[in-house]
């Protein structure tokens, strides 16, 4: 029952083990708060769920990519006031190194593009599943460590960018029995935001730190924000134009205010017109309240969320082009998204879309007494050289086998006897339809 809790139970709750006799120190059974164990099933399921990004991931054609998850922390010094720098789990190593734990993957991405530098060719279109680490306070689907995969796109300085992300994200949604009903994608542009800034001769610097403060809109009461936003310097005015061009839902309406030529209404205006030709318009809408949180984001922006309204973004992305420069290196345009594991997986719960992942098992090799223990290696040996699982079990009543055998869905039950063996033989029994029959061993398929 020691896995029982470490998979159902957070660090603090669970009853403590038995104290040993011999006084050595108990030892907690619980993954630290606020992470996970995979057992089996747990197992079964990520993998599942890590395929289907794989494929989707082919499908767009990307290459994939990994990163070590312990990073410098130099590349996630940022000063704009994010959540995600407050959240480190930093440490110095044994060698003096300022390191971190990833929070995130995209500094990796930027960290490998610039290292590589003119020997790729662009566009290059990565993706990668990895483990990110962020010091969180737990809620539904959020948790101190999780995994995301993510989708960048380096070398694509249109909308044309974006809106593949976004046909990835939509496609991964089919692919899992999600529908348009269930989810949607908000999307606008941080250039909206420049624009208004833009309007009242708002300076430059102050565009990411303003960004990073709209962004805790759901979180912050407007008065909050408001307070925020004239402390960084902005004259009340421009406050009040910003979280009015915030309440904006639609396109048309976004142009009668920021007027047509703003780069922003392009962007975006194009962006759903190609939405449309991939067929995934059902699925998008725009909705200028969507700044992201992270820094480094320029222009588009999107985050995907279950209609209801009840879970957390189950992923969010957007354009990023000058990430490149802030670690000293020549800019490319950039735009990319991350998936966390965590929410989609509430999601398919919620909905019943969970497939079905029991354990399955070819054959179950058992041999009938002990001095065909021998011959019982070769046959699971040679059906294993053949690409089928086989599962050797020995020491056990015939009755525990059968048993086991619908535990493990096994196909079949490879029965190694005196009798048979002695003329080549083995006992094949097809346990969904309980045939049984003999096979030449060298046979068995
Ligand atoms: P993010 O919005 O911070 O963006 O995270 C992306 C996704 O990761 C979230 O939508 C969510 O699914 C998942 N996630 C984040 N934090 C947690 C957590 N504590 N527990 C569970 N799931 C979590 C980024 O990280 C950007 N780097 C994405 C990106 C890639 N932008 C451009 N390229």
């Amino acid at each position: 029952h020691c896995r029982l809790f470490a998979s159902a139970v957070d660090n603090g709750d669970a009853p403590s083990p038995v104290e040993p006799s011999d006084g050595a120190s108990v030892v907690d059974v619980n993954p630290p708060r606020g992470t996970r164990d995979f057992p089996p099933e747990e197992m079964r399921l990520r993998t599942w769920l890590f395929d289907q990004f794989r494929e989707v991931s082919r499908v767009m054609a990307f290459e994939e990519v990994d990163f070590p998850v312990l990073e410098s922390e130099a590349l996630f010094i940022r000063k704009a006031g994010e959540e995600i720098t407050q959240q480190l789990y930093n440490f110095e190593d044994k060698g003096g190194r300022r390191v971190v734990l990833r929070p995130e993957i995209t500094p990796s991405l930027a960290r490998l593009v610039i290292k590589q530098g003119k020997s790729v060719s662009l566009p290059l279109k990565w993706f990668t599943i990895g483990q990110c680490w962020r010091y969180e306070r737990m809620t539904r689907g959020r948790r101190r460590e999780h995994y995301q995969w993510n989708m960048d796109i380096f070398g694509m300085p249109k909308v044309r960018a974006e809106s593949e992300l976004l046909q990835a994200i939509v496609l991964l949604f089919e692919r899992l029995g999600i529908t348009f009903s269930d989810v949607g994608i908000r999307v606008s542009s941080r250039k909206v935001l420049q624009a208004v800034l833009n309007m009242y001769s708002i300076p430059e610097h102050l565009f990411t730190e303003v960004c990073v403060i709209v962004d805790k809109l759901g979180k912050l009461t407007r008065e909050e924000i408001e307070k925020e936003l004239i402390s960084t310097g902005l004259p009340a005015k421009a406050v009040q134009g910003i979280i009015e061009v915030l309440s904006l839902k639609s396109l048309p309406k976004l142009e009668e205010v920021l007027g047509s030529d703003v780069e922003a209404v392009a962007d975006l205006k194009k962006l759903f017109s190609f939405a449309e030709q991939y067929g995934y318009a059902d699925w998008i809408c725009f909705d200028a309240s969507v700044v992201r949180g992270l820094a480094y984001y320029t222009g588009i922006v999107f985050e995907a969320f279950d209609r209801k309204g009840q879970l957390r973004a189950i992923c969010g992305g957007g354009r990023y082009d000058k990430l490149l420069s802030t670690f000293g290196s020549e800019d490319i345009p950039a735009c990319g998204f991350g998936f966390g594991d965590a929410v989609i997986v509430e999601l398919l719960k919620e909905k019943g879309l969970l497939p079905d992942l029991s354990r399955q098992i070819d054959d179950i090799v058992f041999p009938l007494d002990e001095e065909l223990e021998g011959p019982a290696s070769a046959v699971a040996s040679s059906l294993r050289k053949k690409g089928r699982s086989a599962d050797l079990v020995e020491d056990k009543r015939l009755k525990w086998v059968f048993k086991h055998a619908e535990r493990i869905n096994a196909s079949r039950l490879i029965l190694v006897g005196k009798s048979e063996w002695e003329r080549g033989m083995v006992r094949v029994k097809i346990l969904s339809t309980r045939e049984e029959f003999e096979v030449k061993a060298s046979e068995l398929q």
